[in-house]
């Protein structure tokens, strides 16, 4: 049962939401030690073993910045470190989280200009090289992407936004925001040309909320210098310089960077290729259950499936939220609400980090219970179907 439960439920909770996910045993045991000095000589040994691990996660040999604070602050930190106010940035409205870091730079004094979509693919690569050969006095500085929309299970192409940005030879910086990808899809910050990714701890990386992440290019780094947007907690100086040696010039989330250091083990155990691979087969398993239902998948586009989420739409009349509101009474599991334009329209299933198949039969099956339970006109097999793919006989 869940830590704060007031109506127990029999039976282990699933938290199917697409983050914060489940987190692995082995990752609690880790944080279940005591609390070190964070200005003793051992936790400089254990940051620096951090730090240098972490950088194969991002596919990066650059540094990558760690910070106690939600996705949110890293958002914030990769603005306000790169850029100057009245700076326009170029941003790709994909969904409800690319909408809040927006907001978010128009409340740092930035000026967005917006590529909008209909929600139910990624990125208008199209778009942002027309807009970046349109400016030819290079008054965009950086380019927003958020990689995978957690929103509506849409996964941008990045390296293609990188071509685009290569093909109209523009020197904006390239942000790209991987908080519900990062250890769950394909994502490489160096051969994309990323300058500054944005991460957090409580999807891929299997912790719980409260770490954020920015790797950097030496090209953001240099940026960094004549940036003049106000900032303190988040400046990567102070923080590059003290992590030189491990440290941090703050006190460290110390209990949390125990459990990265035994997610990041874990999914170099694993290695990542497979990771990719197991949120691959996994995603693909949930949207034949879907479409065997004869529901909708969020996501028009197949190139861009989501692998960490799916987000699914009800007939019209019928309302998620009172759809998941059935099965959490029922079945003792949480999905994903629909956020913003979505609310109501689509409830969204996680499959991401710790995370195998028959958490995923599960998890499809106590949908499927609820849409019978709820009304939901639906056919019968989507269960069936997920397992036939993952029995490999589809
Ligand atoms: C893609 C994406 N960006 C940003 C955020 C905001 O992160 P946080 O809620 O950790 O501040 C989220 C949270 O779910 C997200 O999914």
């Amino acid at each position: 049962m869940a830590y704060y439960q007031p109506h127990p439920a029999a039976g282990r909770h699933f938290l199917q939401i697409p983050g914060p996910t489940n987190v692995p045993d082995r990752v609690l045991r880790a944080m279940d030690n005591p609390t070190m000095d964070h200005r003793g000589p051992d936790f400089g040994e254990l940051g620096a073993k951090i730090l240098a691990n972490l950088r194969a996660v991002f596919q990066t040999a650059g540094h990558v910045v760690v910070y106690p604070a939600s996705g949110t602050g890293a958002w914030e930190a990769a603005l306000v470190n790169t850029l100057s106010p009245g700076d326009s940035v170029l941003m790709c409205r994909t969904g409800w989280f690319a909408s809040l870091w927006q907001e978010m730079a128009e409340r740092l004094q930035l000026k967005p200009r917006f590529i909008e979509t209909d929600w139910r693919r990624g990125a208008d690569v199209a778009a942002i090289g027309e807009a970046l050969s349109q400016d030819r006095a290079h008054a965009i500085k950086a380019v927003c992407v958020v990689h995978n929309e957690t929103s509506t299970g849409c996964t941008s192409r990045i390296d293609e936004v990188r071509a685009a940005i290569d093909a109209a030879g523009h020197p904006a910086l390239l942000l790209v925001d991987t908080i519900s990808s990062l250890g769950s899809i394909d994502y490489r910050h160096d051969a994309w040309g990323v300058d500054v990714t944005v991460a957090g701890s409580q999807k891929g990386l299997m912790l719980p909320p409260g770490l954020s992440f920015n790797a950097v290019s030496e090209k953001a780094l240099k940026a960094a210098e004549a940036a003049t947007l106000p900032r303190s907690y988040w400046d990567w100086r102070p923080m590059l310089a003290a992590n030189a040696t491990g440290f941090f010039p703050y006190t460290p989330a110390t209990n949390l960077l125990y459990g990265l250091d035994t997610a990041v083990s874990m999914l170099s155990e694993e290695g990542l290729t497979n990771v990719f691979a197991r949120h691959d087969r996994l995603a693909e398993a949930t949207r034949r259950a879907v479409r065997a239902w004869g529901l909708e998948i969020q996501c028009l586009d197949a190139r861009h499936y989501s692998s960490s989420l799916t987000a699914v739409r009800l007939p019209d009349g019928h309302d998620a939220d009172a759809l998941r509101a059935m099965i959490l009474e029922k079945s003792n599991m949480s999905l994903g609400n629909g956020l913003g334009i979505l609310k109501g329209r689509v409830f969204r299933i996680g499959h991401l980090g710790d995370f195998g198949p028959l958490q995923l039969i599960g998890t499809l099956g106590g949908v499927e219970m609820g849409l019978r339970q709820a009304g939901v006109p639906h056919k019968a097999g989507g269960v069936q179907a997920a397992i036939d793919y993952l029995a490999g006989n589809a």
